[in-house]
């Protein structure tokens, strides 16, 4: 299939510094080609790796996946099981590639609930990448955006039950800093694929001004021309942040 490389018509010095992608519509594109919905979690990985090379290559600083959700643990277990082997997949094939290319690696999210393998997989990864400057690339798995700022809540209070912090300094940055994306920049473009237009539980604080592009493309079939395309489109938006542009 043509890719569309070229990015001549992007705005290079207005490339959003954090793009958050919840990845949909796998189990759809399996359908449609008689296959189990698995095979589509398979083949949705590969998106993944384009899509990191060409933000890392486009000068994005950070590119938050979303991979599982806590509400995904209602499907069949075995759907979840291939899920939770997925990430040894995905570093097998692509982390060479990806340390090559300066990505460093993270995750968001319960790990403590995958099975240990799937942990050791991330963690090592994580490891391995921790001094990369390039891209960084977070896993949202087993992530949950209501749990976050739960979990946050309980942190901070922590903090202050310990005399750590004062009241006063519980402030809307502080708190920010405290979530699991804490020293991320803040997400400029949300790109959901597969034509659903929700959030599904996912960045709910991060999002607050985020521009959203919902997109028809089934998650496997998504590729660089797709990204761009999404890139232009929020180029062409006005942020107000609240404002008055004059
Ligand atoms: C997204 O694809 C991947 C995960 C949620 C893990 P889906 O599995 O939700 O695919 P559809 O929405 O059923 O097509
Ligand atoms: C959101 O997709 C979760 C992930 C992409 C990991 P879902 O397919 O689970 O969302 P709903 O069920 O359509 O809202
Ligand atoms: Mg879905």
């Amino acid at each position: 299939m043509f890719v569309n490389k070229k990015t001549d018509d992007l705005d290079l010095n207005n490339i959003p510094a954090h793009i958050a992608f919840i990845m949909d519509g796998n189990g759809r594109w399996a359908k449609k080609r008689k296959m189990p919905r698995t095979y589509g979690h398979h083949e949705g990985t590969k998106t993944i790796r384009t899509l990191a090379l060409e933000a890392n290559r486009l000068g994005v600083k950070a590119m938050t996946v979303y991979a599982f959700s806590t509400e995904n643990f209602k499907r069949e277990a075995s759907e979840v099981e291939y899920i939770f082997k997925l990430p040894k997949e995905f570093f097998d094939l692509y982390l060479k590639e990806l340390v090559e290319n300066n990505v460093q690696i993270r995750y968001i999210g319960h790990l403590e609930l995958a099975p240990q393998e799937t942990r050791n997989i991330i963690t090592d990864a994580v490891a391995r990448t921790s001094q990369n400057t390039g891209l960084i690339l977070t896993f949202a798995f087993i992530y949950g955006g209501r749990d976050e700022i739960v979990q946050t809540t309980k942190k901070i209070c922590e903090k202050y039950k310990n005399g750590e912090i004062e009241l006063d300094d519980i402030t809307e940055d502080y708190f920010e800093q405290q979530l699991m994306t804490g020293d991320l920049p803040p997400v400029d473009l949300m790109i959901r694929s597969s034509g659903e237009y929700r959030l599904s539980n996912f960045l709910l604080w991060q999002l607050t001004y985020a521009e959203f592009v919902f997109d028809d493309t089934l998650w496997p079939d998504f590729d660089e021309a797709e990204l761009h395309r999404c890139i232009r489109i929020y180029q062409g938006r006005e942020r107000r942040f609240g404002g008055v542009l004059k």
